[in-house]
């Protein structure tokens, strides 16, 4: 059954480790990260984007696709089926579709309108029992078609949002989505102190988790990040795999391009990156 993200980042803060959000795109990807978890005994998080959403069909299908997968594969490690950047009519629509946890990224609205919003949601999702991320300062490039500066969160604007009594927050600080640019400045460590000492013990999400050097990583944790989102790293191993198998004329070989075959490497290129991220965030054995 699926859990709202609540009780396992409290957990992970606690413990001093993050537990990884990473996006699925279709039911390859969804099954590599369910396993990998099962597998490393770690409590995991689904990330939806919208665009992601509709490309599987709705959010309906997805719900329907990840709790057949939790029954029949025998998934009993916490797991939180979460909209990532959602739009407030996103936002509305997965909690009807049967998400466990939403993400509301009002970060490109005035920070009134942002509380505003973010007030309502909370509203309801603790009618649902659901658990809700907010976001100050937009994380820098483009995700599906959400695009942000990255401009750093204001500390004072991220208490505002945290005192409203979000589950998590994520706080824009120099972290972008896709691939970090050769001159990227690194996390800004003293926004995220600074963004601590105002919100308390409110668990901190890290988004663009693809490319963050290992220290980084550690660091952030170690300042109250629990947890971190994935999307790229695995499209990349994803594509990667893909093309090797294709490159080497696999699939000119007898029946290599029975789609089983044609997309076996780039699942398991996922399960071991979702492994290696596991590692790093120090999430291995902590589902119980
Ligand atoms: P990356 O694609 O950079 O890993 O970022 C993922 C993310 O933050 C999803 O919200």
């Amino acid at each position: 059954m699926l859990v709202t993200a609540k009780e396992m980042l409290a957990k992970a803060r606690d413990g001093k480790y993050a537990v990884g959000h990473f996006n699925i795109n279709n039911l390859e990807w969804t099954k590599a990260i369910l396993q990998t978890a099962e597998e490393l005994r770690s409590p995991v998080i689904l990330g939806v984007s919208e665009g992601a959403g509709k490309y599987m069909g709705g959010y309906k299908t997805v719900v329907g696709m990840v709790n057949g997968m939790l029954e029949e594969l025998n998934i009993t490690v916490p797991v939180a089926l979460h909209l990532d950047h959602g739009s407030y009519e996103g936002c509305l629509k997965c909690i009807e579709a049967g998400f466990s946890s939403i993400m509301f990224d009002g970060s490109h609205y005035p920070i009134e309108e942002n509380v505003e919003k973010t007030k309502e949601l909370i509203r309801i999702c603790r009618e649902k029992g659901m658990s809700l991320e907010a976001e100050v300062g937009a994380i820098g490039g483009e995700e599906d078609g959400v695009v942000g500066m990255g401009e750093c969160a204001d500390p004072n604007e991220c208490k505002m949002i945290a005192d409203l009594g979000v589950d998590m927050l994520a706080a824009g600080i120099g972290n972008i989505h896709g691939k970090y640019p050769a001159n990227w400045q690194g996390l800004s460590f003293e926004i995220l102190a600074a963004v601590k000492e105002k919100v308390g013990d409110m668990p901190l999400v890290l988004h663009g988790g693809t490319g963050i050097p290992e220290d980084m990583i550690k660091k952030a944790i170690s300042l109250g990040v629990a947890k971190i989102n994935v999307n790229t790293e695995c499209q990349l191993a994803f594509a990667d795999a893909t093309r090797k198998y294709i490159e080497a004329g696999k699939d000119l070989e007898g029946k290599g391009f029975d789609p089983r075959k044609l997309l076996a490497p780039g699942a398991a290129a996922i399960k071991e990156t979702v492994k290696t991220k596991m590692e790093l965030f120090g999430s291995i054995g902590k589902a119980e």
